[in-house]
């Protein structure tokens, strides 16, 4: 058994500077999440109220177990689009009557509830999070449906929302829809693929077309309760499995058909004690230097997410720059891939690659903490065979079967990127600390390939090279490729499942950990071809 010891002088200049630029990002992405919360600002929150509705937030808390957590997911989706951030949408993980569920709830104060092509990749991720993970998926319905002005984007896409319940459905993975408000046109179709469907007497509106519709396309003169009122749906058309009498009744109502699914968890139980690790959580908010090519050892960062720091290390004379070995996180057995020079050469993509294997053999779910600015370049490198042994990594990577998380701790360029389970590669759930940084490749480098491709392109042509506009294209190009690669900008896109402070880190592995031991963690030996 090997315990971790630490390097870290808290009290040198070096961390205090650190420290305050780590909490300085945190401070810029709170104000985001707090845009989230703010739903669609008072004047819309207050006439929800006025009307009697309970808040997105709201209906949540209540549907969970008292006092049980809630790992809110994609919270920052739109973040830097003309939509609200959040998306109009509240997503994530929590327990209901003992059972860990993926929530989905419309938020009614953003336009209606409406889903914007934002809305669209986070119920997708969503659906995902709750196919793969086997964990029941519930609904909490309010919304105006597709966003009308941006429909061409919605369209043909969001019919996929429909398609991924009855397939959650298909796969033995319960689905429930608690409608309290309108669930209109498509979104009458939430219902209609659930498993088990609530409404509200007076509040849920669920139809195909509204009355003006109605009346438009055939003549009929109809109103809302009898073309798609809850009590309608209850007694006539059979839509509706139940009848609340209010909110907080289709809440209750929701809580005992979750108690009454039967869910069992198919992965193995955790160690019944996790030691907390040596070392403070708070620690890391000075570990990561604001200049990411400052050299970090990661094991400062796994000493401080591991059960009591304990930390057998595999292959520690080997690839130095990939440190790898076996750990408990939160009492559940996990393998640990952790960057740490940033560049990965042969030797690290090939310990990679057979500790993903020995990570299959013996069923461990993996961690990935990426700070890599990719694979090695140069003709030694490409002559010794970097690209067949990143590929090693990377087929590795894909076929493996054991349950994937990936932290992006600092930088995580290129196809590093991909061999450290970047999103394309299906991780279970992947956060970034504010300090990350992720593209195909680091600014400074993306501006100057580009300029050196200009420069022989201008010489192909027998042009002259404007040498003053190539520094300010330079400077242009580095600092977009700069803002693309932040936390905010992906996060708003949805390729990750949020923003975490790092001082979190541990909890929120621990949850997603426990989350993908819903479904049975099992390794394989079936590989792609390794070409050697
Ligand atoms: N697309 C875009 N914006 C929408 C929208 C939609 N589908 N539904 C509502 N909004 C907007 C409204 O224009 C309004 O914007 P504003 O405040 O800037 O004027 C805001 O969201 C709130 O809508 P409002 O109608 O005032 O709220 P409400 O709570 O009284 O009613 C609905 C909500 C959803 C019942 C109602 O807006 C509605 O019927 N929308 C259309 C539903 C529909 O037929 N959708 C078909 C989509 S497939």
């Amino acid at each position: 058994m090997s315990v971790l010891g630490t390097g870290i002088d808290t009290a040198s200049p070096a961390f205090a500077e650190a420290r305050e630029a780590m909490l300085s990002k945190l401070a810029e992405i709170d104000a985001e999440h707090d845009k989230a919360l703010a739903g669609g600002g008072q004047r819309y929150v207050e006439r929800h109220r006025a009307r009697g509705g309970l808040l997105a937030r709201e209906r949540i808390e209540l549907l969970l177990d008292e006092g049980s957590p809630f790992l809110e997911l994609s919270p920052l989706a739109a973040w830097g689009s003309d939509f609200h951030v959040g998306a109009s949408l509240v997503t994530g993980v929590g327990t209901v009557s003992g059972v860990q569920c993926v929530l989905v709830a419309n938020d009614p104060t953003v336009r209606g509830g409406s889903s914007n092509p934002w809305t669209l990749r986070k119920t997708a991720r969503a659906a995902e999070i709750a196919e793969r993970n086997r964990m029941p998926l519930v609904s909490l319905v309010e919304s105006g449906g597709a966003d009308l002005p941006t429909q061409k984007e919605i369209f043909i896409p969001g019919g996929r929302a429909f398609r991924d319940l009855t397939r959650l459905s298909a796969a033995g993975i319960p689905t429930v829809a608690l409608v309290f408000g309108s669930s209109t046109a498509g979104g009458a179709y939430i219902p209609g693929m659930s498993d088990h469907v609530v409404m509200v007497r007076e509040r849920s509106k669920v139809f195909l077309g509204g009355p003006p519709l109605v009346r438009a396309a055939t003549g009929e003169e109809s109103d809302d309760e009898s073309l798609g009122g809850a009590r309608m749906h209850a007694e006539v058309s059979g839509l509706a499995d139940h009848l609340a009498e209010d909110e907080r009744d289709a809440i209750r109502l929701g809580r005992r058909i979750v108690a009454r699914l039967g869910h069992r968890r198919a992965g193995p139980a955790p160690r019944p004690s996790a030691p907390e690790p040596l070392y403070p959580a708070e620690d890391l908010l000075g570990v990561m230097p604001p200049d990411l090519r400052v050299p970090v050892d990661p094991r400062e960062i796994i000493a401080r997410l591991v059960d009591g720091s304990v930390f057998d290390e595999f292959k520690p004379s080997y690839g130095g720059g990939l440190v790898t070995g076996w750990a408990d996180l939160h009492g559940y057995p996990v393998g640990v891939l952790a960057n740490d020079h940033g560049v990965l050469f042969s030797a690290e993509a090939q310990k990679a690659a057979q500790f993903i294997q020995l990570a299959n053999r013996a069923d461990t779910p993996l961690v990935f903490l990426h700070n890599t600015t990719g694979y090695m370049v140069g003709r030694e490198y490409e002559q010794g065979g970097i690209i067949k042994h990143g590929s090693m990594m990377i087929n590795a990577v894909s076929n493996s079967t054991v349950p994937h998380f990936s932290v992006l701790v600092g930088a995580s360029y290129g196809a590093g990127h991909y061999g450290m389970c970047g999103r394309a590669y299906d991780p279970r759930f992947l956060f970034a600390w504010p300090s990350a940084r992720s593209a195909v490749m680091g600014p400074r480098q993306l501006a100057e390939v580009l300029s050196i491709v200009a420069r022989q392109s201008a010489a192909r042509r027998g042009e002259p090279y404007d040498e003053g506009q190539d520094a300010a294209v330079r400077e242009m190009v580095e600092s977009q490729v700069e803002a693309e690669s932040l936390p905010l900008f992906l996060s708003g896109r949805v390729y990750d499942d949020g923003v975490i402070d790092p001082r979190d880190t541990r909890t929120v592995l621990g949850l997603c950990l426990s989350y993908a031991h819903n479904a049975p963690v099992r390794g394989t030996d079936r590989f792609g071809v390794f070409r050697m």
